[in-house]
């Protein structure tokens, strides 16, 4: 499906924990840069899987080069928060000439870090600064767990909306000062112009990346599930979520399915056999309900997926989709 896309520049895998997302994305990264492509594989994952799917520690470090083409940021979102979080701090005791912040004003600034908006905000702000620098071909991301990806995309929209109205409210007020300021032969003051360039900057900057999020033709959302009933059920509401903010699922990738010709195979546990005959419904299933959306199939391998050699594996299986819908019907047992 990939290399139909000649437009695509963001990939970005969703779904419930723990099925593949991390393991789809550094895979995916990785074909990429095999092909010649300048890839970002991006995570915020607290649990720094990146660092442990590439076997290097990359926690917090910046943009990595991994192999030729393949860089990998893994960011700290909690350290950003409190980087941030410290440099409200000064600017509060620079402006008010205070050594101490009041007990009532560091009680505010806690419960702001608890809020959950606070860190997503911060792994936002970092996905929008690396897209908007343009510096790679490509920009995969590596979504936390489903409902916290959901939301992320959510609010660009609601995040520029507001700053609209912030830039709108000020535009006026400013504009009046102006009125007022030139009427008793003053200048505005520089540094509400200033203040007005830098929300105009920042709102130009969200709003670009969530109509490059928003266009199918460039960004594709990608599903990751496996074939249980839960998963499946997940994946039809994130699709129908994602219709709500007039985004497009663009593709599924059914994961971890153990391979079916084992059940042929005399020396295959029955352990092993009953697995595969507990997947067969689902796989029936998934197929009924996402037949257009079916990217890939991704076999259960034999141990975790870790380092370039286990990730090419699944990077192929990504990047080629072999399967066809007949093949996968007859996995399902039709
Ligand atoms: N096809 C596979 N065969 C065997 N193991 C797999 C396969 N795909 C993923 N795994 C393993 O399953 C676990 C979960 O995978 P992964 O970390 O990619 O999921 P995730 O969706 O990123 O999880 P989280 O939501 O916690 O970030 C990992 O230990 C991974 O190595
Ligand atoms: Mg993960």
């Amino acid at each position: 499906m990939f290399d139909k896309m000649p437009d695509l520049r963001i990939v970005i895998f969703a779904g419930k924990g723990g099925l593949g997302k991390t393991t789809s994305s550094a895979s995916l990264s990785y074909k990429l840069s095999t092909l010649g492509k300048r890839v970002l594989c991006f995570s915020t994952d607290p649990q720094a899987s990146l660092s442990d799917i590439f076997e290097r520690n990359l926690f917090g470090k910046g943009e990595i080069e991994i192999t030729r083409n393949l860089y990998v940021l893994e960011i700290d979102a909690d350290k950003k928060i409190h980087e941030y979080v410290e440099s409200i701090r000064r600017k509060i005791k620079d402006m008010y000439k205070i050594d101490e912040i009041p007990r009532e004003v560091e009680d505010y600034i806690e419960s702001a870090v608890a809020e959950p908006a606070m860190y997503e905000s911060a792994v936002y702000d970092a996905m929008v600064d690396v897209v908007a620098e343009g510096r790679y071909d490509y920009y995969i991301f590596d979504m936390p767990p489903f409902g916290h990806g959901i939301r992320m995309v959510a609010m660009a929209d609601i995040l520029s909306r507001w700053i609209d109205k912030i830039f709108e409210a000020r535009r006026e007020a400013l504009e009046l000062e102006a009125a007022a300021a030139r009427l008793k032969g003053e200048k505005l003051l520089e540094y509400e112009d200033q203040m007005m360039k830098e929300l105009e900057y920042v709102r130009d900057r969200i709003l670009s990346f969530s109509r490059l999020i928003s266009d199918d033709k460039r960004t594709a959302f990608i599903m990751v599930l496996i074939p249980e009933r839960m998963a499946i059920l997940d994946t039809e509401k994130a699709i129908e979520m994602f219709k709500e903010l007039g985004l497009r699922m663009r593709g599924v990738v059914i994961n971890q399915v153990y391979p079916p010709w084992l059940l042929d195979d005399p020396r295959a546990p029955d352990y092993l056999k009953k697995r595969i005959v507990t997947q067969k419904p689902y796989i029936r299933e998934i197929v009924e309900r996402f037949r257009d959306l079916i990217v890939a199939v991704i076999p259960m391998q034999s141990r975790e997926p870790k380092g370039l050699e286990a990730i090419k594996f699944i990077g192929d299986e990504l990047w080629n989709s072999s399967i066809d819908i007949s093949v996968l019907e007859a996995l399902g047992g039709r």
